[in-house]
């Protein structure tokens, strides 16, 4: 308070009404300008802001494509064209690793061109059968996706983790210890880096007791219009103990009138609750090949 009197007595000593004129007149100019520079930026700031799609997730994919060759070059294509956005890949040779310690010549050719790029992440897929598997089996087939590099002598001929299809969804401790003992085992194996990802795959909102056992857990395998139901009833953010950078979905039998802006919509919807997605337009053998708006789709996750 007391430093403004000074400042008001110095005021009040300049009379003149000309040159009080000319300093409003300054004002006012200076306030346009000021205008002209500070409304823009908002402008810009808040059509960013609503144009914005969120956090960012990573693109999941289910690639249960045999590699006859060209069959992988869709996802190879877009991995090598978007290298700002992460992809998480699942590689299926045979219901598993396959019978035999290495898979066959199409996978060993290109595997290891897959891994060498920065932004992907390859998963060995094995099935717990709802945690009913002979559990030495399961491990038998971790233990051949770990050896892989070395039996090969190729250390890019490597997955970083894998991927239990058919996980739980009601607890049972017996079930908790089952999955338990499986992440340890892809933690402490040296065949998958530093530091084995582990996913698993109920396929819907498993009982929230088995999300801290996986890095990753699929709370989401279904069609289009399912999603919107659940999303709708906010069933993702509901989830207790988690958070989204634990969660991924998978939406299939997304009809083709759903493109651009609607397309936009739903990847954005998706990125909101999952940190990993898939969204394919097929409607039947989903996984086998790539939808038509595949491109799009990997174009939307990296704005
Ligand atoms: C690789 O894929 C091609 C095309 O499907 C097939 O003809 C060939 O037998 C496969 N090679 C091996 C070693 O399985
Ligand atoms: C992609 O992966 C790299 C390397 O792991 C990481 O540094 C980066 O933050 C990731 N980006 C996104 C968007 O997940
Ligand atoms: C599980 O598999 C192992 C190895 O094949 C076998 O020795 C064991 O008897 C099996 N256990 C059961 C309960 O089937
Ligand atoms: C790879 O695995 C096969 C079958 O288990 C084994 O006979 C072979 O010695 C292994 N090769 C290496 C280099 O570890
Ligand atoms: C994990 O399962 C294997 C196979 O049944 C068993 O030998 C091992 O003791 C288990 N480890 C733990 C920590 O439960
Ligand atoms: C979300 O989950 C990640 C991974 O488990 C964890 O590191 C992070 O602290 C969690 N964040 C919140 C807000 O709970």
């Amino acid at each position: 308070m007391s430093t403004m009197a000074p400042e008001e007595k110095h005021v009040s000593r300049r009379g003149c009404l000309k040159s009080k004129w000319a300093r409003i007149l300054l004002a006012v100019i200076v306030f346009i300008v000021l205008c002209a520079a500070i409304i823009p930026a908002v402008v810009v700031t808040t059509l960013r802001k609503n144009n914005s799609m969120g956090p960012k997730s990573k693109v999941f994919v289910p690639l249960y494509v045999y590699p006859a060759p060209g069959a992988w070059t869709p996802l190879e294509n877009v991995v090598s064209a978007y290298p700002d956005v992460n992809f998480t890949v699942v590689i299926n040779p045979g219901n598993g690793p396959g019978p035999n310690s290495l898979p066959d010549a199409n996978y060993t050719r290109e595997i290891p061109v897959l891994a060498s790029y920065a932004n992907v992440r390859l998963l060995g897929y094995v099935h717990t059968s709802y945690a009913q598997r002979n559990i030495s089996l399961v491990r038998k087939d971790i233990e051949t996706y770990a050896a892989w590099p070395t039996n090969s002598s190729n250390p890019d001929l490597a997955v970083r983790g894998i991927f239990f299809d058919e996980a739980p969804q009601q607890y049972s401790a017996q079930s908790l210890n089952y999955l338990q003992n499986l992440t340890d085992l892809v933690k402490e194996l040296n065949g998958f880096g530093s530091n084995g990802f582990v996913v698993h795959n109920p396929g819907a909102v498993p009982d929230s007791r088995y999300l801290a056992s996986a890095d990753s857990t699929v709370v989401f395998e279904g069609t289009y219009s399912s999603f919107q139901e659940r999303q709708g009833a906010k069933l993702f953010t509901a989830i207790p103990d988690s958070n989204r950078t634990q969660l991924c979905a998978v939406i299939h039998s997304v009809p083709d009138t759903v493109e651009d802006p609607k397309l936009r919509s739903l990847v954005k919807e998706a990125r909101k609750v999952v940190d990993e997605l898939y969204i394919t337009h097929l409607s039947v053998d989903y996984y086998a090949s790539f939808g038509s708006k595949w491109t799009e789709f990997v174009d939307l996750m990296s704005d």
